[in-house]
């Protein structure tokens, strides 16, 4: 497997909780950990394959860190490159947006070029409507750590097992 990296916010709560899980799910030195509060376009690009936290705030939208850095993502050519994104959110506070984070930064990664891996089922998930869903399955992995923490450790396990044969 190609190094990954495996971006998120360093300063973030459950985001970076869940980040540390799923960097102990690889052997030493497989994942890089990258801030995404500080990303360049030349340390973003210089990855083949890429894990990345996208929780969702604001209703529905990216963290404000993600936001800043998307005029210079949509800007990047990532064909060849390979995505898996997990995502944190709230289905019951927020059930009509529930991880849409998800959804918005699969679209801008494809829309670059980039392939989006790790889809997971939407099974034993209450909500009502999520960018985050398409053709029936998320397009990353949903974590929320407000009413289902208990499933994180085992939800990342599988997760990541499958990203190991995914990921080239
Ligand atoms: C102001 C606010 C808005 C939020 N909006 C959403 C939302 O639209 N959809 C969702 O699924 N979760 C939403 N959440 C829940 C967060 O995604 C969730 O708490 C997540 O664990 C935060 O991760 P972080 O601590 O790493 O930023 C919101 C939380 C807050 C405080």
């Amino acid at each position: 497997m190609k190094k990954t990296a495996l971006i998120y916010s360093f300063n973030s709560n459950k985001t970076k909780l869940a980040a540390e899980k799923i960097a102990a799910e690889f052997e030493k030195g497989e994942v890089i950990k990258v801030n995404a509060e500080e990303l360049a376009e030349e340390e973003f690009i210089a990855f083949d394959n890429y894990i990345l936290g996208v929780p969702t705030w604001f209703d529905g939208e990216l963290p404000n860190y993600w936001d800043e850095f998307v005029p210079a993502l949509e800007d990047l050519n990532l064909k060849g490159k390979t995505f898996a994104i997990f995502g944190l959110g709230d289905q019951k506070g927020y059930p009509e947006n529930f991880a849409d984070g998800i959804g918005i930064m699969t679209n801008i990664l494809e829309n670059c070029g980039g392939k989006v891996i790790g889809s997971t089922s939407i099974d034993g998930y209450s909500y009502e409507s999520s960018a985050a869903v398409r053709d029936g399955k998320f397009m990353g992995l949903v974590l929320d750590q407000e009413n289902q923490a208990r499933m994180t450790k085992e939800r990342i396990k599988k997760w990541v097992e499958k990203l190991k044969k995914d990921f080239k």
